[in-house]
């Protein structure tokens, strides 16, 4: 879970009427745990589906629902809680809420303090479909773009009232990645931004295949970091058990020949590629049709391997390649073969993983290879690490230095 970008930020939490009050408690935990401040306020409807008793043990401080409230000794609460505040978020924004904000009505606290703010505001929609395609609600969400409101979502899928399709409120979890994203700098922004991760799968009939130990945890991370730096983000994954990174396009592929293809298709487009994929270096020719039997008396099984082709090189190759890194997964030896590797493969930068290998685990450590020598970065968790590659890479982009 990215949490840097959110430790030390005050956060108004603006709850409006809706059966998704329910994640808001999820939500309000992981903003919490995180390191921001949440100060909850909610409309009067917000009240029907969860309680502020409930919202003022997650939050750990008084829930507001009254412009008139008596604790605010001046009267202006609607001024003085965004005054504190880096954004507003109003999570879940019904319909009717989003049309008050598209026409600037100021009729409760809620409303009041959204016009009255000197922060950003972010609105987390959630409703049935109709009311999400309701030609007015879809006025008013174009309007609230137009004013600079940042719309996270809605999703798609099954709804409270039992109908399926767009409308219904992000995960608690999406949620928080999406806010995370809003306070990240935007050191990548207009940029694409293509990667692979995982490993493959190379079958040797319909039930059996060879594949690897990689998590596709290092490669989600930098998906996830990349889009919160303001990239656009195509994710080609082999099989893993991820959940996909907010915001970012995925396309799941099972073999290297598949990864390579839908790499070629994209990398033309891509500002930078990197491969992070543990891909196969070589697949069984003629993969049976049939599942191989085991028939007592028969000889074992022996197969024959062709090379796959290789992404990372493939990429490297084109007329005019992408910033092209890549990675490398060693188990001994990491600074003699880094640099060679680096070299073979063509590219400007590799990123090693130090010590053992790390797939699977949550911390690493790695050392970057360029032409200019080698650059350690500190032991980390994947996602602290993924944010500081990701700086690290666009510090190296050419035409361009957003960071400096
Ligand atoms: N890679 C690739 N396509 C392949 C093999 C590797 O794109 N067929 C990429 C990986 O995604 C990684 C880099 O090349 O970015 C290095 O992968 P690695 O497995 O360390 O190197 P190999 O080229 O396979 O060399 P070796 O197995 O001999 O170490």
């Amino acid at each position: 879970m990215a949490t840097a970008e959110l430790a030390g930020k005050h956060l108004v939490l603006g709850m409006t009427g809706g059966i998704a009050c329910y994640k808001i408690a999820e939500l309000t935990r992981l903003l919490t745990k995180a390191g921001a401040t949440v100060q909850v306020v909610m409309t009067e409807a917000a009240t029907q589906f969860i309680t502020p008793v409930t919202m003022q043990a997650l939050s750990g401080r008084p829930v507001f629902t009254s412009q008139w409230d008596a604790r605010v000794p001046n009267n202006m609460a609607h001024i003085d809680l965004s005054r504190e505040a880096d954004a507003i978020v109003i999570a879940p924004a019904s319909t009717d809420f989003l049309a008050k904000l598209a026409h600037g009505m100021a009729d409760d606290l809620l409303s009041t303090l959204c016009v009255a703010r000197d922060c950003p505001l972010l609105v987390v929609p959630a409703m049935n479909r109709q009311m999400w395609q309701n030609p007015a609600t879809q006025r008013n969400v174009t309007q609230l773009r137009a004013d600079g409101i940042d719309v996270l979502g809605p999703d798609s899928g099954p709804q409270a009232c039992g109908e399926v399709g767009d409308g219904r409120m992000l995960e608690a979890a999406a949620t928080f990645e999406a806010i995370a994203s809003f306070f990240s700098p935007k050191i990548l922004s207009g940029r694409r931004v293509l990667l692979t991760a995982g490993p493959t799968f190379e079958p040797l009939d319909p039930v059996r295949g060879i594949t690897n130990r990689s998590s596709g945890k290092m490669g989600f991370a930098l998906a996830r970091a990349a889009q919160q730096a303001g990239a656009e983000v195509h994710l080609v994954a082999g099989p893993v058990a991820l959940e996909t990174p907010w915001g970012v396009f995925r396309e799941d592929v099972q073999t290297a020949q598949q990864m390579h293809d839908a790499v070629m298709r994209s990398a033309a487009h891509a500002d930078i590629f990197i491969g992070v994929a543990a891909v196969a270096d070589w697949r069984v020719d003629h993969a049976s049709e049939q599942k191989i039997k085991k028939t007592a008396g028969r000889a074992l099984p022996t197969f024959t391997f062709v090379e796959n082709p290789d992404i990372l090189a493939s990429v490297a190759k084109l007329p005019h390649p992408p910033f092209t890194v890549g990675f490398a997964a060693e188990s001994g030896d990491l600074e003699v073969h880094g640099e060679e590797k680096r070299v073979r493969k063509n590219v400007p930068l590799l990123i090693g993983n130090l010590g053992p290998l790390t797939f699977g685990m949550d911390d690493n450590e790695v050392i970057l290879f360029e032409a200019a020598g080698v650059t350690r970065l500190p032991r980390a968790d994947k996602q602290t690490l993924a944010r500081a590659l990701i700086v690290e890479i666009a510090r190296r982009l050419p035409d361009t230095d957003p960071i400096r």
